[in-house]
């Protein structure tokens, strides 16, 4: 049976992604990483397989045990500190616990590896991609202000997945978000090389994860995903399709 593990799965996005995955058309076995012991009948309640640990405490070689005792053939990144214990805490879960997460996966034997990261995670050194105008490059210097910590943890994160990826030879999607927001999902996104918009619903932001999950293809793509007009499936096709890699020469 097709088995995912969620890393940080007592998030938002990684309940959407649980129900979405332990149900029809996906019907995979889901484990589920939490930290909180509370949280592990709501994981229950969804079919998955609760596992309490921290992704702080944990080595690369323990998380390797726990992976390799679910037999997943997939490790989606959805942790994150929120904010919650300063940038000191951001750079432990965001940065260092995600990359603790790579090599485990890849000590592991386990390929693929999905990491859910952010809009415009890039060094800003470099020139913007050329697809943004004007507003996005607003909301581009309002996010680096604003979250300074945050956008350079997360980006140390993915330069170390994809610059790193010749040691570990995982097999990594990046889908990186805009600001996400509780809505109801619409069931539809742009994806790819866009515009950075508006606040994506976190349920349709699961739905792309599990797209990706289920389309080896998407392996080695790195894509935005914003409010849109295109059906999930569809979009996250083309994504595979086109092999959209907006972090190239932005690293
Ligand atoms: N917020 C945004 O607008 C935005 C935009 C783009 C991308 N993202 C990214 O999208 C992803 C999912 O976001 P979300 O809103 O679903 O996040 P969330 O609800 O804050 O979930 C993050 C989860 O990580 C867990 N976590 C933190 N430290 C942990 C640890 N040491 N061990 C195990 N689990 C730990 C948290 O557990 P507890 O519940 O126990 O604290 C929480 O359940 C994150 O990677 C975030 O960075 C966010």
């Amino acid at each position: 049976m097709p088995t995912t593990l969620i890393l940080g799965g007592s998030g938002k996005v990684a309940l959407h992604l649980t129900r979405i995955l332990t149900q029809p058309p996906y019907s995979q076995k889901v484990f589920s990483l939490i930290r909180s012991q509370d949280k592990v009948s709501q994981i229950r309640s969804l079919n998955a397989e609760p596992l309490v640990n921290s992704l702080e405490d944990l080595s690369a070689s323990a998380l390797a045990d726990i992976i390799k005792s679910t037999s997943a053939s997939t490790i989606v990144w959805a942790a994150g500190a929120g904010g919650k214990g300063g940038a000191e805490r951001t750079r432990t879960v965001d940065r260092d616990a995600a990359i603790r997460a790579m090599d485990a996966t890849a000590q592991a034997g386990v390929k693929r590896f999905i990491m859910v990261s952010a809009v415009d995670i890039r060094v800003r050194s470099k020139p913007a991609p050329e697809w943004y105008n004007d507003d996005d490059r607003a909301k581009s210097d309002q996010m680096w202000k604003a979250l300074s910590a945050y956008c350079q943890a997360k980006l140390e994160a993915d330069v170390e997945l994809v610059k790193g990826n010749e040691k570990r030879g995982l097999v990594y999607t990046i889908v990186r978000p805009s600001t996400l927001s509780d809505e109801k999902g619409t069931g539809k996104v742009e994806a790819g090389k866009v515009h950075i918009g508006g606040p994506i619903s976190r349920e349709d932001v699961a739905a792309v994860v599990a797209a990706c999950v289920v389309d080896e293809a998407t392996g080695g793509c790195v894509f935005d995903v914003v409010p849109g007009e295109a059906g999930i499936e569809e979009a996250v096709r083309g994504v595979a399709v086109e092999k959209v890699h907006v972090f190239e020469g932005r690293y």
